[in-house]
C-alpha cells in the first residue's frame, strides 16, 4: 500500500495558506553552478511558492566567494524571511563555513550548526526539512514508541538529523543507522518495523529485505533515463506500507519548508 503523502502536504499547505493571508513571507534560493536537476528543483520549488503566495527569488551565480557575499547581505535583509542554498556545493567548497553565514533564523533548511545544535537539545522548529518531513510522515501513520527503525544513509541532511529526531524522548524509537560499512545490512533491515532509505540508488531496497507490512519511507529521488524513481523497488509497496515517489517525502519537504518560511514572516524570526 502507498502512504498518501500528498495529503499530509496538503494540510501543512493550508496552514502555509493561512499565514501568508497576513504577511508577506520571501524566500531566496541560492545555487553555484547548478546542473539541470538543481535548476527544474529551484524551478519546482518556485512553482510551489507561487501557489503559496510566497515570494520567491532565484539566484544562479558563479563561484562560492559571492555566495558568500549573498549569504551574508540576505542574512541581513529584512524583507528576505528564508535562505535556502542548493546542494552539493562545488568541489572544495567548506559547507561548514557557508552554512555558518546563513542567519540561523532564516537558515530554512537548518544547515547552520547553531540549529544541528539546537535538535539536540529536541528543538525542532529549524530542523533539516526532509528530516522533518519523515518525522511528519511517521507520526501522522504510526506509533514511534519502541519501534525498531533501520535508516540507510547517514548524511547531515537526512539520516543523521533523523536518527536524533527519533530518539527524541516523545518519540523514543530504537534507531540503528546505516551506511556503506554497515555489514549484513539485509540482516538489520529484516528486523525492523520502519526502514528509512536515503542512499541515492535506484530500487536499492529489495522486496526480501523487508518483513511483511514494515512500514517504508523511500527518501531517494533518482533519474532514470526520463522518469524519477526513488531508492526502493516499487514491488515492496505489494508487502509493506510505502511513500511513493515522485509524490512522497518530496511533496511533504516541499511543503515543509515554504511553511517555514510563511511562519519566520508571521513570527518575526521564530519558528
Ligand atoms: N525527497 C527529498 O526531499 C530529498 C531530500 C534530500 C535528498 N534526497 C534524495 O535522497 C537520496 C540520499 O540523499 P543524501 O543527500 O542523504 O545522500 P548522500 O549525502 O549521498 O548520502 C548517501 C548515504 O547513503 C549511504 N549509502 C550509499 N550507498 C550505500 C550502500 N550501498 N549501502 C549502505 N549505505 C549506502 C552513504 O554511506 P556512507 O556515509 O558510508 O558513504 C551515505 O551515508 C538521494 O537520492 C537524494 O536525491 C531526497
Amino acid at each position: 500500500m502507498f502512504i498518501d503523502c500528498k495529503s499530509i502536504a496538503k494540510s501543512i499547505d493550508e496552514e502555509t495558506i493561512a499565514l501568508t493571508r497576513l504577511t508577506k513571507p520571501k524566500l531566496v534560493s541560492l545555487a553555484v553552478n547548478p546542473d539541470e536537476g538543481t535548476i527544474s528543483y529551484l524551478k519546482s520549488q518556485q512553482k510551489k511558492a507561487k501557489s503559496l503566495n510566497v515570494e520567491h527569488e532565484i539566484f544562479v551565480l558563479d563561484n562560492v566567494e559571492i555566495l558568500s557575499e549573498k549569504l551574508l547581505e540576505f542574512s541581513k535583509d529584512e524583507t528576505v524571511h528564508g535562505i535556502f542554498v542548493a546542494h552539493p556545493l562545488p568541489k572544495g567548497a567548506d559547507e561548514l563555513q557557508v552554512a555558518s553565514l546563513i542567519d540561523p533564523e532564516k537558515d530554512v533548511e537548518g544547515r547552520n550548526p547553531v540549529n544541528l545544535g539546537r535538535l539536540m537539545y529536541g528543538e525542532e522548529g529549524f530542523a533539516p526539512c526532509t528530516a522533518a518531513a519523515i518525522v511528519e510522515i511517521l507520526t501522522r501513520t504510526t506509533q514511534l514508541m519502541g519501534k525498531n527503525v533501520v535508516i540507510v544513509g547517514r548524511s547531515n541532511t537526512v539520516g543523521l538529523p533523523l536518527s536524533v529526531m527519533l530518539l527524541r524522548r516523545d518519540r523514543s524509537a530504537t534507531v540503528t543507522v546505516c551506511h556503506t560499512k554497515t555489514q549484513n545490512l539485509e540482516e538489520k533491515t529484516l528486523q525492523a518495523d520502519i526502514v528509512v532509505v536515503a542512499v541515492g540508488h535506484a530500487g536499492f531496497l529489495k522486496p526480501e529485505m523487508v518483513r511483511e507490512n514494515a512500514l517504508v519511507i523511500d527518501v531517494g529521488i533518482n533519474v532514470v533515463g526520463d522518469r524519477v524513481v526513488g531508492d526502493v523497488d516499487p514491488e515492496v509497496e505489494k508487502k509493506c506500507s510505502l511513500t511513493p515517489v515522485p509524490g512522497g517525502v518530496g511533496v511533504v519537504t516541499t511543503a515543509i519548508l515554504m511553511n517555514r518560511v510563511a511562519r519566520i514572516a508571521s513570527r518575526g524570526g521564530k519558528v
